[in-house]
């Protein structure tokens, strides 16, 4: 812990996103702030000319820069090995993502090479990622298993991201994805797969994750497959999270709303009438507008009627070797503004206490006296700027429990 207090003084603007309960109120933004952390929480924080003045500690004066919560992803499998760049060429030959995973590719080659790989080589790759991730802004993540497909494996991927987790400095929330594809062992035979994993997998996953997730799409697991699951590790105490309707409406946004998932993730086809649903039961909808841009199949998550409906939204990376290869959040914000007809102050409360809620980790994502100091500066003047201005990296400090921890 950081013991020396720091005191962060002339920030331009210092989004707290300490508003209300609600998504459409939960933003919030003191100008001319001045922010004290002590023992890695914030202690005080307000207008910089009400700074106490008996506040004693290193002082850092940010030339009126944009200071906000650090980012949180709510969605990655950043934990595999290698990479899919050959897939690049078969896209440009007009494959579609479909077709390459039915071919043996897409998931099914990041398993081969994750199974082949030693936990050395799983960490420093994985590693590698979250360091990139850091810089970009990010301070917590999930990160989904998945890529081994056996339960033995999958197991040993949640035990190696607890492990980086431990590591730190980023926060890593696990989630259980083993129920990410069919497996070739179990080739033509979801069901089979789902019964193995039920039997052979569950009962071991609360130690190392709270969430259990699935790829319910048509075409992998189906809605009745995946209500079946998910229902078993709900008897196991487990909580849930589903991959749904990424590239067809197959349903998956209502089961998430019918079984009362965490969230519902992608939504790229998702109706208006489950959007409602999933408001209704407080299922947050997590977006993944990198993806869908990615695999160009020219349909964007309907933000506007989960807004609407009063729901909560978070926007996530989907992190991962295939249809989302980044790393970077903070990268996708200008283009969630603009693809998903989000304002400034949506966008920014999807990636910080949307995704916190999300993960159900609501110390996160948002500034107050209490919380972790988990903190961007970035080289912007206001809040609007990073919403906006594409490409160019502008994150400038990040803390996380306030150690600067990259530049
Ligand atoms: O969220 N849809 C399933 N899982 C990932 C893709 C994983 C991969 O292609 O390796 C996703 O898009
Ligand atoms: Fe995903």
């Amino acid at each position: 812990m950081n013991e020396t207090p720091l005191v962060m003084r002339h920030i331009g603007q210092l989004v707290t996103m300490n508003g209300g309960a609600t998504f459409s109120e939960a933003f919030a933004v003191i100008n001319n702030a001045a922010l004290v952390v002590e023992g890695g929480n914030i202690v005080w924080m307000g207008p910089d000319e009400e700074l106490p003045a008996n506040v004693e500690g290193v002082e850092l004066d940010v030339l009126g820069a944009l200071v906000t919560p650090g980012l949180v992803d709510a969605h990655t499998h950043l934990i595999y090995a290698g990479d899919r760049s050959y897939e690049v060429r078969l896209r440009a030959q007009g494959k579609s993502y479909m077709e390459i995973l039915a071919a043996g590719g897409g998931i099914l080659s990041t398993v081969r090479n994750t199974r082949q790989a030693s936990d050395e080589r799983l960490l420093q790759e994985t590693r590698r990622r979250l360091s990139r991730a850091l810089l970009a802004g990010t301070t917590t993540v999930e990160v989904k298993s998945g890529y081994d497909l056996t339960a033995d494996g999958e197991i040993r991927l949640l035990k190696l991201i607890r492990q980086l987790g431990q590591e730190g400095p980023w926060r890593i929330v696990p989630t259980a994805l083993a129920a990410h594809a069919v497996p070739p062992e179990f080739s033509g035979r979801s069901q089979d797969f789902l019964h193995y994993l039920e039997a052979e997998y569950l009962p071991h996953v609360s130690d190392l994750a709270r969430v259990v997730d699935i790829f319910c799409e048509p075409g992998v697991f189906s809605v009745a497959e995946s209500r079946a699951y998910l229902r078993a590790a709900q008897r196991q105490g487990l909580s849930i999270k589903l991959h749904v309707d990424e590239l067809a409406d197959g349903g998956g946004g209502s089961l998430a709303a019918e079984l009362g998932a965490d969230s519902a993730d992608h939504c790229a086809f998702t109706s208006q009438e489950a959007f409602q649903a999933m408001a209704h039961r407080g299922v947050t909808a997590v977006i993944l507008p990198g993806t869908a841009r990615y695999l160009n199949h020219g349909h964007m998550a309907d933000a506007r009627a989960m807004i609407e409906a009063g729901g909560w939204l978070a926007i996530g990376s989907d992190g991962n070797p295939g249809s989302s290869p980044t790393d970077s959040l903070s990268a996708l914000m200008p283009w969630a503004a603009s693809w998903l007809r989000m304002t400034p102050e949506e966008v920014w409360t999807a990636v910080t206490r949307g995704g916190a809620r999300a993960l159900k980790e609501e110390s996160r994502g948002r500034l107050a006296p209490g919380l972790p100091a988990d903190l961007v500066v970035w080289d912007a003047d206001h809040y609007n700027f990073p919403v906006y201005y594409y490409g160019s990296p502008l994150v400038k400090e990040v803390y996380v429990s306030g150690r600067r921890v990259a530049v």
